[in-house]
């Protein structure tokens, strides 16, 4: 079953490439520049009344719904909020007319969730799901969806789930997109770029020996920083989130500006920063806030693309990763992430697949 891996999480990682083929196999419509849906049971008319959009799930599934929010709002120019599913339940937050309500979720089992999109459904919204297990108590909840199709994941660290979930978000804001003011040219871009995105996540996972090695440099700490900006914000929570839960070291991301604001304080020798710093609208700023964190002695390790050599004067770890559009930088970007956290996760004997106090899904509110 583990097809020669040590670990599921590390097969999961591993089927990535894959996993974003099986995402997109059948929804991309070439000779309209956008994407097909099978199953959001909302007629096309309906969908272009949609205002709003709001984006609920839990942990790892509420990192993508933050890419969704980055993505869905400047791809699709549609307001996007996200919500802590456990917070949207109890919040009771006004939710206007026109809003649609999508519910992420990898096991389609999660209690906080489910909770969520029954009473948005209650009180009268449209509800879809984006999940990846085929007839869960999610997906039958829901009005409607669409299913990831990574295939089955074992491990409890979501990997595969993640990135797929973040592929289908991004297949979402072309086609609400190309409903509005999305040209025929931009949706061809967005879908050549979506076909070469699986050959990108082949190229970053290359970076595996590479990584091992920083791993034992760092796998000692007892705190480590993940900074990021834009687009890699989310990422550098999924990071944090990924060493957290299975080498138990415990880890913070921020947006790489906010870093000024309180978190600066904790850097020292002892205190790695990992920076997400692929080229970008914010790369100088970014490159601005590892020099700080230099100056201060901290270890830096940098995810940055495979062209990039100024990097080297200020990281102490370069890890590199492919070019593509910043919108689809995060699926790129955190390949390296997730295997950071299995490799400390393996020198520290933990045990990657089943991380202490967790399950693969949470079905307690
Ligand atoms: O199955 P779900 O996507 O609804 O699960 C939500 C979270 O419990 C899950 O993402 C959790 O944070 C993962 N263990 C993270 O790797």
């Amino acid at each position: 079953e583990l097809g020669g891996y040590e670990h599921y999480m590390l097969k999961e990682i591993h089927e990535q490439p894959e996993a974003l083929r099986n995402a997109m196999r059948g929804r991309l419509d070439e000779e309209n520049a956008t994407a097909v849906f099978g199953g959001l049971n909302l007629t096309p008319q309906q969908l272009r009344g949609i205002e709003r959009i709001t984006l609920t799930g839990c942990g790892t599934s509420w990192h993508s719904a933050l890419v969704g929010e980055y993505l869905i709002e400047e791809l699709a120019r549609i307001p996007v909020e996200v919500q802590y599913a456990s917070e949207l339940r109890y919040r009771n937050p006004p939710i206007e007319n026109n809003t649609l309500v999508f519910g992420i979720t990898q096991s389609g089992e999660t209690a906080d969730t489910l909770a969520a999109l029954r009473e948005t459904k209650r009180k009268g919204h449209r509800t879809l799901a984006i999940c990846n297990v085929v007839g869960s108590s999610i997906a039958q909840a829901a009005d409607g969806g669409v299913y990831l199709h990574a295939g089955p994941e074992i491990g409890v660290a979501s990997t595969k789930a993640y990135t797929s979930q973040c592929c289908v978000l991004t297949m979402l804001a072309l086609y609400f997109g190309r409903m509005r003011h999305m040209s025929f040219e931009r949706g061809q871009e967005i879908i050549e770029e979506l076909h070469r995105l699986p050959g990108a996540v082949q190229q970053a996972l290359s970076c595996d020996l590479q990584v091992r090695d920083v791993a034992a440099k760092y796998k000692d700490a007892t705190n480590v920083l993940y900074l990021g900006r834009q687009f890699n914000f989310p990422t550098a929570l999924e990071g944090a989130l990924k060493l957290k839960e299975i080498s138990y070291i415990h880890a913070e991301g921020y947006p790489a500006a906010e870093m000024k604001h309180g978190p600066i304080a904790l850097v020292d020798k002892a205190t790695p920063s990992v920076f997400i710093i692929p080229h970008g609208t914010t790369y100088d700023k970014v490159m601005a806030n590892m020099e700080e964190v230099r100056a201060r002695g901290g270890p830096i390790i940098a995810i940055a693309s495979h062209d990039d050599p100024q990097v080297d004067s200020v990281a102490d770890d370069v890890i590199r990763i492919p070019r593509v559009p910043e919108f689809l930088q995060p699926i790129v970007s955190v390949i390296p992430l997730q295997l950071l956290s299995y490799h400390v996760a393996l020198l520290r004997g933990c045990d990657v697949d089943k991380p202490r106090n967790l399950a693969k899904s949470v079905t307690v509110e």
